[in-house]
């Protein structure tokens, strides 16, 4: 057999014909692989927004902090246990809501922003990502921030909006009229930051709840589906007392109460999935669902104990909000594959440079409590 034959797998004797007829499917193959892989990376549209140019666009307005995230940067790692208590299971067949079963969980707080060692302020968005870990590798990973709403609809939308609040250098804030074009462009923006304005801003991150944002869809054992959103909302019997002395003015201040906080004794959150229904948008995570939707707490989670980042710990967890269990699936939300894309692309990135501490981690201690 010549090496014609070996590559295209023509048979001895072929007719020259025939031969023309399954190179050319064989370059048509090539031709819709190699196009895939170039509309993947960006290179057939200009314009098109992709995972590589959102990270870019982090490091453009952000700077260059070599080993972090290109989001949510500064951070510390928690663990805990999350204990589901059966009523999540008429929902969903997700190992983790049967009654009595508890699933470790490990997890990070952090703050969004691409900066590391930016002061904590009571304003930014609090953020809390968990790692479930199910039996037999099955993982339930998700991302939640302490806003009722996120500010904008769409990947294209997200990239825009970076660039609209970078903050100017004469003055350390947003260019007004930046800003003004961008909300003139996305009105859906403009109500959500007066919704995430309008909210209650907790002490900290012990009594923060912690919302999905994105829609997703829970599947039940017998294949019904249904829309959900999801909140960890904190237990009020373990909020922290005094919480609002323990903060202070100092460059961690949030995260260091936290420590201490979570050094007096566990913390709880109850996993409230709120139900939605026909008509209830799933992919446009600005906008919330009614009011008065039905909600159902399916469990515990508790954090016991926090750690700074280094390695073997959460920094090196990609928290990418599509690795998901049997029982939990996507919606038809824009922004779930583009957090996804992002995060790999951010995670890729970091993960091949090297590392210096985390500013959390200079001053936090560490408390071990036990599983
Ligand atoms: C297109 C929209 C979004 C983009 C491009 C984006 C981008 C990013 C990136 C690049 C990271 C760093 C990932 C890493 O290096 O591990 C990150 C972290 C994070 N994002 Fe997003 N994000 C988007 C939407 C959202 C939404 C809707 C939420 C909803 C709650 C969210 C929550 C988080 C959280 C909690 C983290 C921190 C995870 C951790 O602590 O490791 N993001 N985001």
């Amino acid at each position: 057999m010549t090496l014609l034959h070996d590559l295209t797998g023509a048979p001895p004797g072929m007719t020259g014909g025939a031969l023309l007829l399954r190179l050319s499917a064989i370059g048509a193959v090539l031709a819709g692989t190699v196009g895939t892989f170039a509309y993947a990376g960006g290179w057939l549209a200009p314009g098109l927004v992709t995972p590589a140019r959102v990270v870019d666009r982090f490091e453009a307005v952000n700077g260059p902090h070599p080993g972090f995230r290109r989001n949510h940067a500064k951070g510390l790692c928690v663990a805990g246990r999350f204990s589901g208590n059966g009523a999540g299971v008429r929902l969903s067949k997700a190992g983790m809501f049967a009654a009595g079963r508890v699933t470790p969980v490990e997890g990070r707080v952090a703050l969004a922003g691409g900066q590391p060692y930016a002061a904590d302020a009571e304003a930014t968005v609090r953020s809390l990502a968990l790692r479930f870990q199910l039996p037999d590798g099955e993982e339930w990973r998700t991302g939640l921030n302490n806003i009722p709403v996120f500010p904008v609809r769409t990947p294209e939308a997200f990239y825009a909006q970076l660039l609209a609040a970078k903050p100017d250098p004469a003055t350390g804030k947003p260019d007004p009229e930046r800003l003004k074009a961008f909300f003139a462009a996305h009105p859906e923006s403009a109500t959500a930051a007066a919704l995430i304005k309008a909210r209650t801003v907790t002490a900290g991150f012990a009594d923060s709840t912690f919302w999905s944002l994105n829609a997703f869809r829970f599947v039940a054992a017998d294949g019904s589906t249904r829309p959900v959103r999801w909140a960890f909302v904190p237990d009020p019997a373990s909020a922290p007392k005094g919480a609002a002395d323990a903060a202070t003015t100092d460059r961690d201040a949030l995260f260091d109460a936290f420590v201490a906080q979570l050094a007096q004794g566990p913390r709880r959150w109850h996993l409230v999935v709120t139900l939605g229904q026909s008509g209830d948008p799933t992919d446009d995570a600005t906008r919330p669902w009614p009011a008065h939707r039905e909600t159902v707490d399916v469990g515990t989670l508790t954090l016991t104990a926090a750690m700074p980042e280094a390695a073997s710990t959460c920094r090196d967890i990609n928290f990418d909000p599509l690795v998901l269990p049997a029982g939990i699936a996507p919606s038809d939300d824009p922004l779930l594959s583009a957090r996804s894309a992002a995060y790999a692309q951010s995670f890729t990135r970091r993960a091949g440079e090297t590392k210096t501490p985390s500013a959390v981690a200079a001053g936090a201690p560490i408390h071990g409590a036990a599983l």
